[in-house]
């Protein structure tokens, strides 16, 4: 007898930027869509358990400097040594919930103003990554950010470096057509609603998309 095929998991990045709610929405959308029956997997970028995610992690608590371009690559490498095993979960039916990706690996590296390091620069790395099916950018001003407390205590986590991320995250999904901005200066539940009607839709449009893509 014939086996159906194993129907592909469903790639989903959550971006933007600190205290607009990412991790809150990526745990309720994980609870959404085990709910409903996928077997989901929730991670994160950086992945700070890899070898190259521990020089990353000492490098946002300040207690190593690296050299912008060189963190830059390091941050991309983080995202390529979890490639395969990302394209190897979604072909076995897993739904990823991504956390951070190429966007804010290009975003907060391009906001330094390092004169060779372009928002075209610290794109070209990410090119041959898995392609999202599907990546939503929780939208905060600066004032709602503000009103959600304090900074961390981690590199970048400054109101001039936050503004100038904000502007080129902007600038980014102005390109990138396929991008869904949701407004995440509102409730829990009303940010959610909107994630999961919008998740709900490209997974229901799955099979005319076909095979995970890939950056370009
Ligand atoms: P986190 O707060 O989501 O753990 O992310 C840590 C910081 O790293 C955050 O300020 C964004 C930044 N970052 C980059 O600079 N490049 C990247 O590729 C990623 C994924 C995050
Ligand atoms: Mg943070």
């Amino acid at each position: 007898s014939q086996q159906t095929p194993t129907r592909r998991g469903t790639l989903i990045v959550v971006e933007g930027l600190d205290r607009a709610g990412k991790s809150s929405q990526c745990e309720l959308l994980r609870d959404y869509l085990s709910e409903q029956g996928h077997n989901v997997k929730y991670i994160r970028f950086p992945d700070r358990t890899t070898p190259i995610g521990k020089l990353i992690d000492s490098y946002l608590r300040g207690s190593a400097n690296q050299e912008d371009h060189s963190i830059h690559l390091l941050f991309s490498a983080n995202r390529w040594e979890l490639a395969k095993s990302i394209e190897q979960d979604i072909a076995a039916g897993i739904t990823l919930i991504v956390d951070r990706y190429s966007y804010s690996g290009a975003v907060y590296s391009a906001a330094k103003a390092n004169p060779t390091l372009s928002l075209e620069w610290a794109w070209q790395p990410e090119i041959g990554l898995p392609q999202p099916d599907i990546c939503l950018f929780l939208s905060i001003s600066a004032e709602e950010a503000a009103k959600r407390g304090g900074f961390g205590a981690e590199r970048y986590e400054n109101e001039s470096m936050q503004t100038r991320v904000r502007e080129l995250f902007r600038t980014l999904f102005e390109r990138q057509k396929d991008v869904c901005v949701v407004d995440a200066g509102r409730t829990l539940e009303e940010v959610s609603r909107d994630i999961q009607a919008a998740v709900s839709d490209c997974v229901a449009q799955l099979d005319t998309v076909g095979p995970l893509r890939t950056l370009g």
